[in-house]
């Protein structure tokens, strides 16, 4: 049955409420009942979905639908929506109870992920004017790698391979721009982070999107990649080098015009390195990489290594 379904009565409104202690039971099991765990990953990230702050619809007093949602960074994320009468409206009641609260607590975009075999959520958040901002290709490995229950193909035998992020903003967009002391460093750093964790994902699509302008400045090599294209490239030549290319962070640092990183760098010599040939050694360096800004637009990443540190490492015998 749907709501255009003329032979029986339209659903009566959908109310929403804060959840509530008395719902504790009943969110638990619900989100348990959709992702099989409490446990809901998104973008690298585990939330334990039912201790989160959400948002309860009910329809004559019965519970039919639950959202559940996380603040952070001047957003909102929407970390589960399901709903118990489906094409009632209950979803969207949910959503626009989120961009309520959104609003209410000052953020100024709301977003999501859902899994590439959702193809109803994804009609379902189109519909509700919500737009794709990225398709991080392969991000269910890494979900995979945080809850291993995650399934490797869904109940229809879909691949269970890409996470879809869409997004509505709720003003002008963006309005980074305007920011300024804490704030600023609070964006910046939030990008900063990021931009490293994409890298470590090998999300490359949205390790350009961190940038306002792509670039990397190789100290330790000399070389300079400017623009999308020859950043991709890059990406493309050291991945293929070193396939598990990482790093792990250290500290971070501000400065007026950029944000200073203090990381190691790791990766095992997998494919050629110009003329050297695959090692299968691995190599650990302490690097440190300035994030330059112009303003909130990250604009460089100038990296500060020793790149005979690791040429040691691959060469020893
Ligand atoms: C996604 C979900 C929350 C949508 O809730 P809902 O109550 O069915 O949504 P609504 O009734 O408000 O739908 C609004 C519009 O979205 C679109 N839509 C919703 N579900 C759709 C589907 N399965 N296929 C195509 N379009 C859909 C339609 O345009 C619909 O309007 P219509 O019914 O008048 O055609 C619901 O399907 C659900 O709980 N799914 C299971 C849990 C889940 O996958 N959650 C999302 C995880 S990321």
């Amino acid at each position: 049955m749907t709501r255009t379904d003329s032979t029986d009565a339209a659903p009566s409104a959908c109310r929403l409420r804060p959840r509530a202690p008395r719902d504790d039971a009943w969110v638990a099991e619900s989100i348990a009942s959709v992702w099989g765990a409490v446990d809901v990953v998104s973008r690298g990230r585990v939330h334990r979905a039912d201790q989160l702050p959400g948002l309860v619809g009910e329809r004559d007093g019965e519970r039919v639908g639950l959202l559940t949602y996380h603040v952070q960074d001047g957003a909102l994320e929407v970390v589960t929506i399901q709903s118990l009468a489906p094409r009632t409206g209950v979803g969207s009641s949910l959503l626009d109870g989120a961009v309520r609260v959104a609003r209410d607590a000052g953020c100024h975009r709301i977003w999501l992920v859902t899994t590439n075999d959702n193809t109803g959520a994804c009609a379902f958040y189109s519909a509700r004017g919500m737009r794709v901002r990225a398709v991080h290709a392969g991000a269910l490995e890494v979900s995979r790698g945080l809850k291993p229950s995650i399934p490797t193909r869904a109940e229809d035998g879909t691949p269970l391979e890409d996470e879809i992020e869409f997004e509505q903003w709720l003003g002008a967009e963006p309005p980074v721009p305007a920011l300024s002391g804490a704030a600023l460093r609070e964006h910046r750093e939030a990008l900063v982070r990021r931009h490293m964790q994409a890298e470590n994902v090998h999300d490359f699509d949205d390790v350009i999107a961190t940038f306002a302008h792509p670039r990397y400045e190789l100290v330790g090599t000399g070389r300079v990649h400017d623009g999308e294209e020859e950043v991709r490239a890059y990406f493309q030549q050291s991945r293929g080098a070193f396939p598990d290319q990482r790093n792990e962070l250290h500290a971070l640092h501000h400065a007026d015009d950029a944000v200073l990183a203090e990381f190691d760098l790791l990766g095992t010599h997998l494919g050629p390195l110009g003329d050297l040939a695959p090692t299968g050694r691995a190599f650990r360096v302490r690097m440190a990489a300035l994030f330059v800004f112009e303003g909130a637009d990250l604009v460089c990443e100038r990296v500060y290594f020793d790149s005979g540190s690791i040429l040691r490492q691959l060469e020893r015998p």
